[in-house]
């Protein structure tokens, strides 16, 4: 029998596949499931995928490939679709992606499935990732072929004894190290907050406000107060702190690749904190030309990574001229986390352009208050011009 690779998480989307794949599909299936920082019960998946009936389960930890490859160039991009969602899912996609094509090459499968259906974003990444890196291979995506909704998936599953967890039944969930994406449920309904249940870092509580200081050296995160760590421990380390004081919910309305617009819920402390704390610093360190400039290549880079366009050869230009950028962007930003609000409070750097005795309103400075005069005329020059001309043609 030909066989196929399937993305797997163990839940009620891919379990649905498995069945569909070799009874409609006449296909032997391998499930993959790639770590990227999700937290699962690996060993729980492994047997979900042994009871449905899968001739092999592949585990792949990938933790350290998404961290270095699509975290870090995330936070040098402050990267947020829309100005608010860090783009957990979004770039995890093109790397299970990656791993799907890699192992369907070693065994030689002749299609990659996936469980996204065809109202998301995630059809588009998974797709576009795939085709690119090989197209010869088949892509069968059984949700969005048959057009399943989750009532009847659910039924589905109830009739062939497959078994769905709980909170997979509620909520449609995507984890990993940079977030965690909640869908579906009350959720679906614009007039609800979204109720405590969906959310499993953040929590609610008043305690007293924390502060916490994250070093950088060339736009990476290295330390957390002082003490050199791993990005790995930063980011888990920075999603509990921040959490449990209530940071890192995002409750937007989302504009989707495919057209639709639909209500999105995160949570996603360590990448709010992060990219807040690393954003403040590029504003101390890089020229307002510079700053600029970078914003509409970060906003064009969010978009890329969202749309499933990461091996676009555009992604590479633009990825590196932020690296370019980033040389300068070395120093520590402290920031007060308390009750759901999170703020930069101090910041230092051995590149800062801030110079004090310039600003300072305080002491006389080097500065020449006088020079200003001809400056303000000049700069004003076409903006005054031109109320002149609407004025003398006003009847
Ligand atoms: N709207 C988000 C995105 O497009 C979240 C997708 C969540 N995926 C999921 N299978 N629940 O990245």
């Amino acid at each position: 029998m030909n066989k196929v690779i399937l993305a797997f998480s163990g839940g009620l989307d891919t379990s649905v596949c498995v069945r569909y794949l070799q009874k409609l599909h006449n296909l032997d299936v391998i499930t993959l499931t790639v770590d990227v920082g999700q937290n699962d019960d690996f060993r729980e998946i492994e047997n979900a995928s042994s009871e449905l009936g899968a001739i092999e389960h592949v585990y792949i930890d990938a933790k350290q490939e998404f961290l270095r490859d699509f975290i870090v160039p995330s936070i040098k991009a402050n990267a947020l679709y829309q100005q608010k969602y860090p783009l957990a899912t979004a770039i995890s996609r093109p790397l299970i992606a990656k791993k799907a094509v890699e192992l369907a090459k070693e065994h030689n499968a002749v299609a990659i499935s996936h469980g996204c259906t065809g109202k998301g974003n995630d059809q588009v990444r998974f797709d576009i990732t795939i085709r690119s890196l090989n197209p010869n291979l088949n892509i069968i995506a059984p949700i969005r072929d048959m057009n399943l909704t989750r009532d009847k998936e659910l039924e589905y599953a109830n009739e062939n004894g497959i078994k769905i967890a709980e909170v997979a039944k509620k909520y449609s969930i995507d984890e990993n190290l940079w977030g965690r994406a909640i869908e579906g449920g009350s959720l679906e309904n614009l007039e609800n907050e979204p109720p405590r249940d969906a959310f499993k870092f953040v929590k609610q509580n008043d305690t007293i406000a924390t502060y916490v200081t994250i070093g950088f050296e060339k736009g990476v995160p290295i330390s957390l107060d002082g003490n050199k760590m791993n990005l790995e421990d930063i980011v888990q380390k920075l999603n509990e702190v921040a959490g449990s004081h209530g940071v890192g919910i995002i409750d937007h309305i989302e504009d989707r690749v495919i057209g639709i617009k639909s209500r999105e819920v995160y949570e996603a402390p360590a990448a709010l904190v992060l990219i807040e704390a690393h954003q403040d610093l590029e504003k101390l360190v890089l020229t307002n030309h510079e700053l600029r400039f970078k914003f509409h290549i970060d906003n064009q880079w969010a978009w890329m990574a969202y749309s499933g366009l990461w091996l676009d050869p555009l992604l590479d230009d633009l990825n590196a001229f932020i690296a370019q950028t980033q040389q300068r962007v070395t120093g520590d930003i402290k920031i007060k986390m308390h009750n759901g609000s999170y703020r930069v409070v101090g910041r230092k750097s051995t590149f800062s352009l801030y110079d004090n005795s310039t600003v300072t309103y305080m002491s006389k400075s080097n500065f020449d208050q006088k020079l200003a005069t001809g400056f303000v005329t000049l700069w004003g020059l076409q903006s005054s011009a031109a109320n002149a001309k609407i004025w003398e043609n006003k009847e």
